[in-house]
């Protein structure tokens, strides 16, 4: 059997970003944010990018295909593990994951739990490091020099959906589309869940719990 691959599933600021940059400091995992694909796209302005700015600023999904196609052209599940964070969104994403890129690969899906009510407060305050791809909180984990990557020194930008008005509506289409996403991989028998409510470093424990097991 090839190598294993792992998907993240949960809400906007449930931290699937942040420990899947955690883990691929600490194992040979590859971390593919489909959000992060698309920001990029958005950030060359390519055909692509001006595509999905306006639904992507609004806090909507972005159509399958397309998310698929950049997906699909940014792995090789044969020769590396991956980390598919934010993919899938929705139970046909589920599917076509299955049919056109993992096609029975051994897989494990974790769910970060977590009450929503917790999350707009986190993402507001989030700030990111485009070309480091660290995370950053204001609240919780400030940089050690204001405005400024703790690694690469570059400026921390706010992503254009994490005010509050589109925050509150991602969290709308996430409690719409995740409930069969996570039937599906329950019912294959492919489903973990970490408690996402505590600590980065609890939550950092259970996830290498899970990817320690096997
Ligand atoms: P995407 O980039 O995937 O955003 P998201 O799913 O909304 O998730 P986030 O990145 O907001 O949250 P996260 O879980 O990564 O949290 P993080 O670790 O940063 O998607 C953006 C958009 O792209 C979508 O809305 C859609 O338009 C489009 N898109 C993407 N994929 C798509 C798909 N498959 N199909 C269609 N469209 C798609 O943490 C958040 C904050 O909390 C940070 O500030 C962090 O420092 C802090 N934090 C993290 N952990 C903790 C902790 N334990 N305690 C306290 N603070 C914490
Ligand atoms: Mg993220």
């Amino acid at each position: 059997m090839g190598p294993r691959q792992y998907i993240f599933l949960g809400a906007p600021g449930s931290g699937k970003g942040t420990q899947a940059t955690k883990l691929t400091k600490e194992r040979s995992l590859e971390h593919l944010s489909t959000g992060d694909l698309l920001r990029a796209e958005i950030g060359k302005n390519s055909d692509l990018g001006q595509r999905v700015k306006s639904v992507i600023d609004q806090g909507n999904l972005v159509s399958d295909d397309l998310v698929l196609e950049l997906l699909k052209a940014n792995c090789d599940i044969g020769k590396k593990s991956y980390i598919f964070d934010g993919f899938p969104r929705n139970f046909e994403q589920a599917k076509l994951l299955e049919s056109e890129v993992l096609k029975g690969a051994d897989s494990q899906a974790i769910y970060f739990e977590i009450d929503l009510e917790l999350l707009v407060e986190r993402v507001v305050n989030r700030r990111i490091a485009p070309r480091s791809g660290e995370i950053y909180n204001l609240k919780t984990r400030p940089p050690k020099v204001e405005g400024k990557c703790d690694i690469t020194g570059e400026d921390l930008i706010q992503r254009k959906d994490d005010t509050e008005e589109t925050v509150r509506n991602r969290m709308n289409v996430f409690q719409e589309t995740i409930r069969p996403v996570l039937d599906f991989y329950r019912e294959k028998g492919a489903l973990k869940t970490v408690d996402a409510s505590g600590s980065e470093s609890e939550i950092f424990t259970s996830l290498l719990g899970i990817v320690n097991s096997k």
